[in-house]
This record gives structure tokens, C-alpha cells and sequence, in this order.
């Protein structure tokens, strides 16, 4: 066999060997081989996912944030009542025109409420006795020159605090939440302590007061109370 025709043998083998090979070879390096065209793009994918992963819960906190502030928003501005209607919020301007503090209450008509003003800060209170006269709920009123609340059914009196004094009455005055508002945001509201009910404090005279005629707080039991006296069912 001649040089020429060792070489057409060979080429031969080869052409009919390598398929085979192909087959049997390419496999294990796509599968084994780290560097490899197929690993490169497993790891892009990834990466890939990863970021969408990042980006899904970026975009979910945002929008769950954006609908928290927006119903929040909403409620604010189209709450369930109307402004200014007994069970809505009563919108009673800047904190300078609160009555002075230690002065005789305000009778807020619509609102149902009494509105005071004292050394820890304004209060509004639901403008019906605690104590039940048979069947029915009785509104009590200011007694000037007592300087105190006295209910005309059975005799239930309270101080311009809202403390329980005497008579029949179970508590002390109930109150209507009390909301601090600049600048379209809320910066305080009535709150509970440990044993007390804590009027929000007034950053400024321009702060505006809202009254909020659908969240009632009731008042403390009357053994709580500093003016208790006695009781006279
Ligand atoms: S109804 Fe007010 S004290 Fe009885």
C-alpha cells in the first residue's frame, strides 16, 4: 500500500468513526466541564433569577407600601362619615381657638360632645351621662357656678376633667378620640395608658384638632377616679 493510500484509509476510518465518537463524547463534556458553553449559561440564568427574585419583592414591598399609604390617604379623605356629622370627624381648626385652658367647656351640638381644654391637653366628651336612667340615655350639662357637670336625672356629677365625683354613674365621663393634625398628617391622638386615658399634646397654635365622633373611649371605672367621693345608687 502506498503512502497516498494509507492516508485515504485513514480519513476513511475517521469519517466512519466519528459520529460515533460524537455521541459517545459530547455529552460528558457538556455535563462535567465547569468552564463549558452550557455551564456559562446556567449561571447567567441564575444570576438572572436572582435579580428577578430581588426585583419582585422590591416592586411587591413598594406596591404593598403604596397601597398602605394610599388607603391611609383615602380614609383620611373620604372617611366612612361625613366631615362634621355625629360619626365623622369634626374638624375644629387651629389649636388657638380651643377655649382657654381651665375655662368653662364648649357644647358642641352636632358633634354631641363637650369640648375642654385643660392642662393636659383638649378633650372632647360624648355629651351622654354613663349612668342609664331606666331605658334611656340622658345628656347632662355644665354647672357654672359649681364649675362641674351634673346629670338632672339622678344627680351624677364629674369635673371639667371628665373624673367621676359622685352619684350613680359606673364611670367617668366617656370621650370621643381627639386627633392632632399638620400638615395632613395625624401626629397625635387620645391614647390609653396603664390607668388613665392620655389627651394628645399641642405642638403648636396652627396644629388643627379633629374630634373623631366614631371612635368612643371609655371612661375609667369610678373607683379609678381621684375625686371619687362615695356612691349613691
Ligand atoms: S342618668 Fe345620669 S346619673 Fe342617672
Amino acid at each position: 500500500m502506498t503512502v497516498q493510500q494509507c492516508l485515504r484509509q485513514q480519513e476513511a476510518w475517521s469519517k466512519a468513526r466519528g459520529p460515533a465518537d460524537a455521541e459517545q463524547i459530547a455529552p460528558l463534556d457538556r455535563a462535567s466541564f465547569p468552564g463549558s458553553h452550557s455551564a456559562g449559561i446556567n449561571a447567567g440564568n441564575g444570576g438572572k433569577n436572582r435579580r428577578e427574585f430581588l426585583t419582585y419583592i422590591w416592586a411587591g414591598t413598594l406596591a404593598a407600601m403604596t397601597v398602605g399609604t394610599g388607603l391611609a390617604a383615602y380614609q383620611f379623605l373620604y372617611p366612612r362619615r361625613p366631615a362634621n356629622e355625629f360619626g365623622g370627624r369634626f374638624f375644629l381648626g387651629a389649636a388657638s381657638n380651643l377655649p382657654p385652658v381651665g375655662s368653662d367647656p364648649k357644647a358642641n351640638v352636632d358633634g354631641r360632645f363637650w369640648l375642654v381644654n385643660t392642662e393636659d391637653g383638649p378633650r372632647a366628651f360624648y355629651n351622654l351621662c354613663t349612668h342609664k336612667w331606666g331605658d334611656m340615655w340622658i345628656k347632662y350639662r355644665w354647672d357654672p357656678t359649681r364649675a362641674r357637670f351634673e346629670c338632672p336625672a339622678c344627680g351624677a356629677k364629674f369635673s371639667l376633667q371628665g373624673h367621676y365625683i359622685e352619684g350613680p354613674a359606673p364611670r367617668s365621663l366617656d370621650q370621643f378620640m381627639i386627633e392632632i393634625v399638620t400638615g395632613r398628617k395625624v401626629v397625635a391622638k387620645t391614647m390609653f395608658a396603664e390607668d388613665a386615658i392620655v389627651s394628645p399634646g399641642v405642638p403648636s397654635s396652627e396644629a388643627e384638632i379633629v374630634v373623631d365622633t366614631g371612635t368612643i373611649i371609655e371612661g375609667l371605672p369610678r373607683t379609678a377616679s381621684p375625686l371619687l367621693k362615695g356612691y349613691r345608687g
